[in-house]
């Protein structure tokens, strides 16, 4: 099914409002790859139509759907490479020196934001389990999030294909951390209890999620609009722990933020921790908050 100028204005306001994502008339071609199926089986001659009946009728099961269709899950274990580095030699030997005197406890709470099927997530948990000798006595969870019915329910179940597994874990990960079972690997339960994950959009309000000491949030900002990207770092802020640390995607930084964070630079990796003397900047209210 082809897509009319008029169709793409329609799909980019409809999915701006869901999820953030800004598409404009160049992006024809993924609103026909991504949602000429989804069109056809919902029965709707056009995708104006689509977006119509998934609006109108408050039909939440094709809501979902289009923003499963339409929202870019690629991602892969370890991506990047630096920021797990930077997790393993000093975010988290910090942490662990921190909060193994008492009185603090041995609590470590880490976010990964939009963490599509799972692979960020259990990255982190893989690189805790590496770290801390003895990870299981410590209060430790990894909550991973995303605005995907489907990411997040591949992610909690913790089952990758072989095409997954190969993009980005190493022989000595897998054989530690994986079974292989019919069509794939799936995460040792070990593992797996450290992580949990729930749906979020990252517009709504965030109330009763955090503090959390880390915050992943790579490569979901990239897509949205500057003032979008914008309120939502500086609603991150207020996630995290006065001594957290924020993670970015390589491509990303948060320079022209002002004075919230500070960077703070390891290896090839750049970090974020809370700017604690500057005055927070005033956040525009989220979409959805009530
Ligand atoms: C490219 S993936 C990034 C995954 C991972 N963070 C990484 O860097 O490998 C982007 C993810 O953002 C999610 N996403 C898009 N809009 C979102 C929103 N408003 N709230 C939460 N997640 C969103 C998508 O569903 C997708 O899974």
């Amino acid at each position: 099914m082809q897509v009319s100028p008029k169709d793409i204005l329609f799909v980019a306001q409809f999915v701006q409002e869901l999820t953030g994502v800004v598409l404009d008339e160049t992006k024809a071609y993924l609103v026909e790859s991504r949602l000429s199926g989804l069109a056809r089986t919902a029965g709707c001659a056009s995708y104006q139509e689509l977006c119509q009946k998934a609006r109108s009728s408050g039909d939440r099961r094709l809501q979902d759907q289009v923003i499963d269709a339409i929202t870019t899950h690629e991602t892969l274990f370890f991506r990047d490479n630096s920021p797990f580095e930077a997790l393993r030699q000093k975010v988290v030997p910090e942490l662990v020196a921190a909060k193994a005197r008492p009185p603090a406890r041995r609590k470590i709470r880490i976010w990964s934001a939009a963490c599509s099927t799972g692979q960020e997530p259990y990255s982190i948990a893989m690189t805790l389990w590496d770290t801390i000798p003895d990870v299981l006595a410590w209060d430790v969870n990894i909550l991973g999030t995303d605005i995907s019915d489907s990411a997040v329910t591949q992610a909690s179940l913790g089952r990758f294909s072989s095409h997954e597994i190969q993009r980005g874990m190493n022989p000595a990960m897998l054989a530690k951390f994986f079974r292989q079972e019919a069509g794939g690997w799936k995460v040792k339960d070990e593992l797996r209890s450290l992580v949990s994950f729930r749906r979020c959009n990252l517009l709504d309000s965030l109330g009763g999620l955090g503090p959390f000491d880390v915050i992943f949030c790579r490569n979901v900002a990239i897509y949205f609009s500057g003032e979008t990207r914008r309120n939502l770092f500086l609603r991150l802020a207020d996630h995290l722990t006065p001594d957290g640390y924020l993670f970015v995607g390589a491509s990303e930084s948060l320079s022209d933020l002002g004075p919230r964070f500070a960077p703070q630079y390891h290896g090839r990796t750049i970090h974020y921790r809370p700017n604690r003397t500057a005055k927070p900047e005033p956040v525009m209210r989220p979409v959805g908050a009530g």
